[in-house]
């Protein structure tokens, strides 16, 4: 018999999957949605949840890496409890995104996909995340926070430190975290 190349998942995990599965006529179609419950177990995309996303859709483990090394929701590598995206494109450039990332680079001090020494942070800069109507932006975990300021950010990023909000969407509960929910704030999924 071959030798599985994943540790075993959460029945809650495994459960989900094929519910997804069984929406689709063919199982590749759930490639996003496996990714995003192999990512919620994992925290980032492993070998193994590779592993898991191929083998429970039938799909070559190569398949499944070019996928999500196209978006960059995924993370291919481990991020901070709280993993800041900014996005660096042109509507939000063009709407003052410049001194907000050069804030957080202030107060984060670290370089792109590094995580701070405490686990709290990291931060990548992406491409257009879709919301540039509400320029300038950033991802928070799966939360928007959009027409920032400096200040803005300054008063997100104190409460994220003092109150360690979720702001993560459960792809196996169907459910955004309630963390921050008295601001304005857009979910991703
Ligand atoms: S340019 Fe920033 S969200 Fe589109």
């Amino acid at each position: 018999m071959k030798e599985k190349s994943f540790a075993p998942m959460p029945e809650a995990a495994e459960s989900r999957i094929q519910e997804i599965i069984a929406r689709y006529p063919e199982k590749k179609s759930a490639i996003m949605p496996a990714l995003y419950i192999a990512q919620e177990v994992h925290g980032w995309l492993t070998d193994e949840a590779y592993n898991w996303v191929s083998e429970r859709l039938g799909l070559a483990k190569a398949h499944v890496v070019q996928v999500a090394t196209f978006y960059t929701m995924y993370y291919k590598k481990p991020v901070g409890q709280y993993h800041v995206q900014i996005c660096r494109t042109l509507s939000c450039m063009l709407c003052g995104s410049r001194s907000v990332v050069k804030r957080i680079k202030e107060r984060l001090a670290l370089a792109s996909g590094e995580i701070s020494a405490d686990g709290l942070w990291s931060y990548e800069e992406v491409e257009c995340l879709g919301s540039c109507g509400t320029a300038p932006m950033v991802q928070i975990n799966d939360v928007f926070f959009e027409k920032l300021t400096v200040e803005a950010l300054d008063q997100i990023m104190d409460r994220i430190e003092k109150e360690k909000p979720d702001l993560r969407y459960s792809t196996i509960r169907e459910e955004l975290g309630g963390g921050l929910a008295d601001l304005p704030r857009s979910q991703v999924w």
